[in-house]
């Protein structure tokens, strides 16, 4: 008989010896940037967006740091979003945007989930699982302002008309009107004033029909820091949140702290002669005899391809180019002189502090957004830890 292999147990690939790669996430900059937004929101209350687990941060520990610093709200895309916060132990108010015919609405209203509704259709279903559970649905419901997105267009009328229908049959609580805005990230974009126009139309034959929400809804961060005019009854910010400038060509109004950092370990160090090509399709050729490291994080793990054209990490307190393109699980960094062995950390991203980028600037050299440079690092290869963490109360 021959003995059974020993596979090592799981252990937390963040910690100690086996730490390859992870992202630092800071609640203490999440909990500062919702404190600005509250104040410079208020009196409009503050939903904090929380869908794709927090634009990559972790949606349960984000929630709970946002609502100790002041967010009345959560906000996330999809049901099963909502569900797992709640499994999580979060009781705040939230809602969910987005749902396909046969949702379980039944479950949402259960839970207490706040939902949206596009079309009449949409609400028929909703107003039905509210009939079936004997509760009334929390229901926002979505105009199209002009953004082409979801949202009621011609249908507003009707879809209004019989919201109030079932707000008197009981089966449905109208709590708020809401749309997003298109181009909000470009101050003085046109689209910004057309959508607010658009958006004031539809509240007044909402409450033309007899509904009185009480919370209207259109602000996203962009518009929460630079249009006071859009703010209503509530702003619904995802990417100030977590401290990335959401305006395009300008600096963000207010101090806000980037709560990501992404680092790794050095895996294997090496010299290089003079007019080395480094990295598939040789892109990237060495100017000079130079030392380069070995990084095991790819785009399997969420960074762009393309980085290696202009990007840069931080590493032994400076910044070292990357050189050629980024791999599915590894990249090279060209440190010229740097004194770095295998086993240093490189920070990928980050406030800035350690020589790194910052989300900001790697959208910049990706040709990615700030959205997609976040949400994209949310792989397990990657695992969080949290600084800053409370227990939970
Ligand atoms: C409906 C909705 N509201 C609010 C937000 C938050 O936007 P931002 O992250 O720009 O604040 C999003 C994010 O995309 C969204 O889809």
């Amino acid at each position: 008989m021959t003995d059974a292999l020993v596979v090592p147990p799981p252990t937390s690939p963040t910690r100690g010896e086996r730490a390859l790669a992870w992202r630092e996430v800071d609640l203490d900059a999440v909990r500062h940037n919702v404190r600005l937004l509250a104040s410079a929101s208020a009196p409009a209350e503050l939903m904090v967006v929380v869908k794709a687990d927090a634009y990559s941060h972790g949606a349960p520990q984000v929630a709970r740091a946002a609502l100790e610093a002041g967010a009345t709200h959560l906000g996330v895309a999809i049901l099963e979003e909502a569900f797992a916060l709640r499994r999580a132990g979060i009781e705040s108010r939230l809602f969910a945007w987005l749902a396909a015919p046969r949702a379980p609405y039944a479950e949402a209203i259960g839970l207490d989930i706040e939902v949206a509704a596009y079309s009449g259709a949409q609400l028929a279903e909703i107003a039905a699982a509210a009939r079936a559970m004997r509760v009334p649905a929390q229901v926002h419901l979505k105009a199209e302002t002009g953004m082409w997105r979801g949202g009621a267009a011609d249908e507003w009328p009707a879809l209004v008309a019989l919201a109030h229908r079932y707000e008197q049959e009981g089966l449905v609580r109208v709590v708020g009107v809401w749309s997003h805005l298109a181009c909000a990230d470009e101050v003085d974009h046109p689209a910004t004033d057309e959508q607010r126009d658009s958006f004031l139309r539809a509240v007044e034959v909402a409450e033309a029909a007899g509904l009185r929400p009480r919370l209207r809804h259109l602000a996203n961060s962009a518009a929460t820091l630079t249009r006071p005019d859009l703010r209503f009854d509530l702003v619904r910010c995802g990417l100030a949140a977590y401290g990335v400038n959401p305006l395009v060509g300008q600096p963000a109004p207010v101090d806000l702290r980037q709560a990501m950092t992404v680092r790794a370990r050095v895996t294997h160090v090496k010299d290089a002669p003079a007019g080395a090509g480094v990295s598939y399709g040789h892109t990237y050729r060495t100017s000079a005899a130079t030392r380069l490291a070995l990084v095991p994080v790819g785009y399997a793990d969420g960074l762009p391809v393309l980085a290696g054209g202009g990007g840069t990490v931080g590493v032994a307190g400076a910044s070292a180019a990357i050189a050629g393109r980024v791999c599915m699980d590894q990249f090279v960094v060209d440190l010229g002189d740097l004194p770095v062995a295998p086993g240093d950390r490189v920070t990928l991203l980050g406030p800035g502090h350690d020589g790194e980028p910052t989300a900001e600037q790697w959208s910049a050299v990706s040709g990615r957004s700030r959205y997609e440079t976040l949400t994209a690092l949310g792989r397990d290869r990657l695992p969080p830890v949290y600084v800053g963490e409370r227990a939970a109360t």
